[in-house]
């Protein structure tokens, strides 16, 4: 290890996290019984000018008021480049008692944008004797904030998580696509050589660069990452394989843009039982190989080692808390 200690975030379970548009009060009720590890009330993208006012309001009477039970609970403010961004942090935390856990900042460009809305949030809190800590949740969603990842990642010692948003990174970047976070036939190869009858296209992910480098970002910084929406809720299939692959490059969960992706992200984000056998097998053969004063084993036909260790803690520590809720 580094000499480098990075302290982790707070541990939260974070397998799945609803948009939540704070324009629409009955969304914000069916939220709190839903089964979602995070809800974020949206004041941002969701929610169209003329709302701004009334969905800030929808959202301090909905923190104040709904049984929130033991969810973690969040609220998307606006850009720190539009009018409404000052209103969204002093409104919403003069104005709620201490239910809300975390604000999620999108569109962060760099680490002053953090700087700021911490400088901003600390004066409220000391101001209103608020006692618990809000925390941060950042949205990697523009090519500067990608640029700025790892500044941005270390911030604030707030920051708990970095969130890859797809639709808005397209768009940043000049990608060229319309869906939101969908697999794209365009990026794709050729196989096989000019003549050839049976060239196959096999399509490719055209997020894995963008989704890797927040990963690192994030877990450098002992931060959670995760993966953004996908757009197509009739597509659970294709939400599932999106979803296994963020959580196979390291995201502890993903977004629901409507409830029927929640019990997908949940699932997909839930080490299988097989899984987890397989980590504690790993476990106990190292045991072994321990007393026995080696470093290296074979198991089921496979070299495993003192890192194998450390990957099959991840799995069966995960297993652990979410088993603990
Ligand atoms: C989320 O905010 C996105 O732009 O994908
Ligand atoms: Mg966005």
């Amino acid at each position: 290890m580094s000499f480098t200690i990075i302290e982790p975030a707070p541990p939260r379970l974070n397998r799945s996290e609803l948009a939540v548009p704070g324009s629409n009060p009955t969304f914000i009720e069916k939220s709190a019984k839903s089964e979602v590890d995070i809800v974020f009330l949206d004041l941002e993208d969701a929610v169209a000018p003329d709302d701004k006012a009334q969905a800030r309001k929808n959202i301090i009477q909905a923190i104040n008021d709904i049984d929130w039970g033991t969810k973690t609970l969040s609220v998307r403010i606006n850009g720190l480049d539009t009018q409404y961004m000052y209103r969204d942090v002093v409104d919403v935390l003069e104005q709620t008692g201490e239910r809300l856990d975390l604000i999620m900042i999108p569109k962060v460009g760099t680490a002053a944008d953090i700087y700021a809305v911490d400088m901003l949030v600390s004066q409220i809190e000391q101001a209103k004797g608020r006692k618990k800590r809000i925390g941060f949740e950042m949205i990697i969603e523009t090519a500067l904030g990608m640029a700025n990842v790892n500044e941005i990642a270390a911030a604030s010692k707030r920051n708990e998580s970095l969130h890859f948003g797809v639709a808005d990174y397209s768009a940043s970047t000049k990608a060229r696509t319309t869906g939101i976070g969908e697999a794209n036939p365009n990026y794709s190869v050729l196989t096989g050589k000019p003549g050839d009858t049976d060239r196959a296209v096999h399509w490719n992910d055209m997020w894995h660069y963008a989704i890797s480098r927040m990963v690192v970002a994030a877990r450098a910084y002992g931060l959670r990452p995760l993966d953004g929406p996908f757009g197509n809720f009739q597509d659970p299939d294709g939400f599932r394989a999106a979803a296994f692959r963020a959580a196979t490059l390291g995201c502890e969960g993903k977004w629901a843009i409507h409830p029927s992706q929640i019990g997908l992200s949940n699932e997909v984000f839930t080490p299988s039982e097989k899984e987890v056998t397989q980590a504690k097998r790993i476990l106990a053969a190292m045991e072994e190989a321990q007393k026995a004063g080696r470093g290296a084993v074979a198991l089921d036909g496979r070299l495993i080692d003192i890192a194998s260790i450390k990957q099959a803690e991840v799995m069966v520590q995960k297993a652990a808390q979410i088993a603990k809720g």
